[in-house]
């Protein structure tokens, strides 16, 4: 990486769904051990920026560049392997399985079903998978649902499969993570909680794109804000900035 280069940067990236234009010439970066949010109404296109930033849909237009290189077109599974990972506004969990088993299968190049195998055929782990296993209860102790560890997804409550989602995507040592509405929908005390959790990562070393409606959370945790609008980058800047950014109070109280 030269001086020059930023740790993440997306330069004029265009997605279009048949006659919508989801994604409009955006360009941002991000820089490294920060928290950047981005956010914006209903359907402005967070989503699917992180679709196309993780590999999971192709773009029409545009480069996406890490760490110097370019990542544009790579598939889902590359771009992991280089560091970045997300998570998913639904969640994504599988329900029918434990907590324990939804963190083993965020482990990459499917480590976490090679370890359920063995467990399950009551085959010996070798050293790697004990210290993978012993990672996946150590990032269910750092959500606090280690308690939890053998219980089915199905039961547990939305704030924890939100942890759950968390520690998910801790589990692919990815350093750059792209959360997508950690905290929408969860109850007062739950919201402190995962953005301590967030900021506590950020201090081990982990960069944070965020996308939130919790105006609050994101006020209070962004280093960064960028503000979409029918997949227009409409502002960005410090958070004071934002919250007085006329264009954006616009959009977001709709006058
Ligand atoms: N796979 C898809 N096919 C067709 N249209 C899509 C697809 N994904 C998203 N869209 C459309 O693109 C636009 C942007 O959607 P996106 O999900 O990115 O918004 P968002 O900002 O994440 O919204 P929200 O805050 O509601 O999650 C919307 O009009 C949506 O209907
Ligand atoms: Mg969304």
């Amino acid at each position: 990486m030269k001086a020059a280069d930023h740790y993440f940067e997306l330069i004029g990236l265009h997605k279009n769904f048949g006659g919508l234009s989801a994604v409009r010439d955006l360009s941002f970066h991000i820089e490294q051990g920060k928290i950047t949010s981005l956010i914006g109404p209903n359907g402005a296109g967070k989503t699917t920026v992180f679709n196309l930033i993780s590999g999971q849909l192709p773009l029409d237009k545009g480069n996406i560049l890490f760490k110097a290189k370019n990542i544009t077109f790579l598939p889902p599974h590359k771009i992991v392997d280089l560091g970045i990972a997300r998570t998913f506004q639904d969640l994504r969990l599988f329900q029918k399985l434990t907590v324990l088993q939804n963190v083993l299968m965020g482990l990459q190049n499917r480590k976490g079903e090679q370890i359920l195998r063995a467990l399950m055929g009551g085959k010996a782990l070798t050293e790697e998978e004990r210290a993978d296993l012993q990672k996946a209860y150590d990032l269910l102790g750092l959500v606090e649902l280690g308690p939890k560890s053998g219980e089915l997804v199905e039961n547990l409550s939305y704030g924890e499969q939100k942890l759950l989602s968390l520690a998910r995507v801790l589990a692919t040592d990815a350093e750059l993570l792209m959360l997508d509405e950690p905290v929408s929908g969860l109850p007062l005390g739950e919201v402190d909680r995962m953005l301590k959790l967030i900021q506590d990562l950020v201090k081990q070393g982990k960069t944070i794109l965020v996308v939130e409606h919790n105006m609050e959370a994101v006020m209070g945790i962004s280093d960064w804000i960028i503000v979409l609008n029918f997949g227009e980058k409409i502002a960005s800047g410090l958070p004071a900035e934002i919250q007085k950014n006329q264009e954006v109070i616009k959009v977001y109280l709709g006058v």
